[in-house]
């Protein structure tokens, strides 16, 4: 598949073929096919989404969303100085970096060894204090209740996960009271639309109602990548069900000057729809 259909929403027809020559359905898929998938694609292919993605990203930059906007400039997890912040689905850690670099204790947690080893050359790279990295599934955080002030995750695990109230559950049980939760996934009206740069990707061909999961298979039938879909009202109930208040819902609208393409966002169509959803939650 094109590292771009990551956190996209190619909405095949049953027997469309991926680059890698997976099929790709839509079908449900479980929490464990989830997971199990996530870890094997993101382990074969950490390497290429570093190389192509990591200028961008910056090694110690925090950047939300392929519209560019950086937490430097939002502030949405607030003052960092001093707090234990904990980041999900990770990656190399760019934003565990630069959380670090305020002052914050960040912990960059990632389902994918391959991803975090690639935090590791970052860090050897620069001669820095390596960022602390936990290798586990965000569905059961190996942390204490209450362990962290804050939370984030720009792109990371939510939209790979089945189970995403579960997965909001164990945010809210490992920050204190009041700590904050900020997390950044496809704007989920994207869903409807094909995930293709181009004009081709400003008509709707889908449902953005429905909720089956985007599923690479091998030829076994076995999924090789996962993505789950919600709407921006399951995404406030699952929040608000977990004992979230929704403080803030970001859209980043795309700026003026920034030509830089990531996969299915581009100018022309960031300029449009919204391509990326912000949430901002604090815990009750
Ligand atoms: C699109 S990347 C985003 C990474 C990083 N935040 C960035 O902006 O480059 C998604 C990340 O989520 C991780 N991930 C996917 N499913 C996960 C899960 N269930 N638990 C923890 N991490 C997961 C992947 O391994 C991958 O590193």
């Amino acid at each position: 598949m094109g590292l771009l259909t990551v956190t996209g929403t190619p909405l095949p027809e049953p027997d469309d073929l991926d680059e890698d020559g997976d099929d790709a359905v839509r079908r449900s898929a479980g929490a464990g096919e989830s997971s199990r998938a996530s870890r094997h694609w993101w382990d074969r292919n950490a390497d290429e989404y570093q190389d192509e993605h990591g200028e961008f990203l910056g090694d110690d930059r925090f950047t939300w969303c392929p519209e560019g906007l950086d937490e430097a400039d939002a502030r949405l997890l607030g003052d960092v100085a001093g707090r234990s912040v904990l980041e999900i689905g990770a990656g190399a850690a760019q934003c565990s970096r630069w959380l670090a670099a305020r002052g914050a204790r960040p912990v960059a947690l990632d389902i994918s060894y391959r991803q975090l080893q690639h935090s590791r050359r970052i860090d050897l790279a620069r001669g820095a204090a390596p960022v602390p990295v936990v290798q586990a599934d965000a569905a059961v955080l190996p942390f204490a209740d209450g362990a962290f002030d804050l939370a984030c995750s720009a792109y990371g695990a939510v939209p790979f996960s089945a189970d995403t109230e579960a997965l909001m559950r164990e945010v809210h049980r490992v920050l204190r009271p009041g700590g904050r939760w900020v997390f950044s996934v496809t704007h989920p009206i994207r869903w409807a639309f094909p995930d293709e740069p181009g004009v081709e990707g400003l008509t709707a061909v889908s449902s953005y109602f429905d909720r089956t999961p985007y599923v690479e298979e091998d030829e076994q039938g076995r999924a090789t990548y996962v993505e789950h879909h919600r709407t921006l009202g399951d995404r406030v109930r699952e929040l608000v069900a977990a004992g979230f208040r929704l403080v803030d819902l970001v859209e980043p609208e795309w700026p003026e000057g920034h030509e830089q393409d990531w996969g299915g966002w581009s100018p022309l169509r960031g300029r449009l729809i919204p391509g990326t959803a912000i949430f901002v939650a604090e815990r009750g």
